[in-house]
């Protein structure tokens, strides 16, 4: 299949992986609407189109916890990644790392830190969540650590899990879910090929470190059902931020109280989000929800914003509402599905090559440039 654009590359996985990996990744909680939300809102957004400013060559580089990143994007943390193709966090923070912007490892990702992170020449993120197993909680900072992980990123809105009715009726879960499984992986040659035999093992790579067994893909979404923590709350996170001497991230605010909260503990930065339409349905839309914040926190700390870029065009209108950069999940695990390390490297330059662009025509030569201004005003909408 042909790629043209960033979101070709949802169509290319779709073809390529067994459904319930589809499904998984490109469904939300309920009824999803929050996840058409974010990806409508952004869209809606209307630029402002500015000409014959001699803006010239466009700059994207921009500086994020004393990184230059040559984006603004950052790949997001997605659990399961290793799925979508062979060792695929590995080949994903290649691909980031080749185009000069951070990769985020999950907690439950198939690599664990100890293979992801000596693959690539820059220092990734790793995102830890709140669980109740705080012995393994501390392990895994250890080993961040330990791998040369300066930027942590935290995430706070997990505290029981969102329904994601789709995962039941893929096979992902549900009634008779492994053989459905198996049956799928059959009919997906490619997929099996490369991922089901030859990217093995297929475990959560860092839970298996800790536990000294394998953790399989059956456990996960028991371990995680086992391990989310509602009892949470800011002051139970101190002992990571006094750990931690790194940046630490907090991800999962859509609240600008919540983000003064975030400031006031001494978080570095926030990612505005609501997980990808994947937790809470019904709730504001990233792009709704991003304004408000950054008028609480903007120069406070640094504010990420994630659930609903796909495109280069996204990345443009999340800055101009106020984010000094974004995080994107689903669009480079479509890409990685389809197209592995080659795939999320061209899909990054696309990214880019469509901010060159939009930046352009909207007057803006560095990403500083871009702001509230970069926007079509109200009355004219
Ligand atoms: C995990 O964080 C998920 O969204 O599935």
């Amino acid at each position: 299949m042909i790629i043209s654009a960033p979101t070709d590359y949802r169509e290319a996985a779709r073809r390529r992986l067994p459904p319930f990996l589809f499904h998984y990744i490109d469904g939300g909680a309920y009824a999803e609407r929050t996840l058409r939300r974010n990806v409508e809102d952004f869209a809606d957004i209307a630029l402002r189109q500015r000409v014959l400013g001699g803006v010239g060559e466009v700059d994207l580089t921009t500086r994020l916890f004393d990184e230059t990143l040559n984006l603004p994007v950052v790949l997001a943390p997605v659990g399961l990644t290793g799925m979508y193709a062979r060792r695929g966090e590995v080949q994903a923070a290649r691909a980031a790392a080749s185009r000069g912007v951070p990769f985020t490892l999950s907690t439950v990702s198939v690599c664990p830190i100890s293979e992801v992170a000596p693959a690539i020449d820059r220092p990734m993120w790793f995102q830890l969540y709140v669980l109740r197993d705080r012995g393994f909680m501390k392990d895994a900072l250890e080993r961040a650590k330990a791998a040369g992980v300066r930027t942590l990123v935290f995430t706070v809105d997990m505290p029981v899990p969102g329904a994601r009715y789709r995962d039941a009726h893929s096979g992902m879960s549900g009634p008779n879910a492994e053989i459905r499984r198996m049956i799928q992986a059959m009919t997906h040659p490619l997929w099996a090929w490369d991922v089901g035999l030859r990217g093995t093992p297929h475990d959560l790579g860092n839970v298996s470190a800790y536990r000294g067994r394998a953790t399989g893909l059956a456990d996960y979404i028991g371990w995680l059902a086992d391990n989310f923590d509602p009892s949470i709350s800011w002051k139970d996170l101190q002992w990571i931020r006094d750990f931690w001497d790194g940046p630490m991230i907090i991800k999962g605010i859509l609240d600008p109280e919540d983000a003064r909260d975030a400031v006031r503990f001494g978080a570095d930065g926030v990612v505005v989000s609501n997980h990808g339409g994947r937790q809470l349905d019904g709730v504001l839309s990233s792009a709704r929800a991003l304004p408000a914040i950054a008028e609480a926190v903007k120069g406070e700390l640094t504010i990420l914003a994630d659930s609903g870029i796909r495109n280069g065009l996204d990345v443009v209108r999340a800055i101009a509402l106020g984010a000094d950069a974004v995080m994107i999940g689903r669009a480079f695990v479509y890409a990685l599905a389809a197209g592995g390390e080659a795939g999320v490297a061209n899909l990054l330059d696309l990214f880019a090559r469509e901010m060159r662009v939009a930046m352009t025509l909207t007057g803006a030569k560095r990403i500083a440039d871009l702001g509230p201004s970069s926007l079509a005003s109200e009355r004219q909408l």
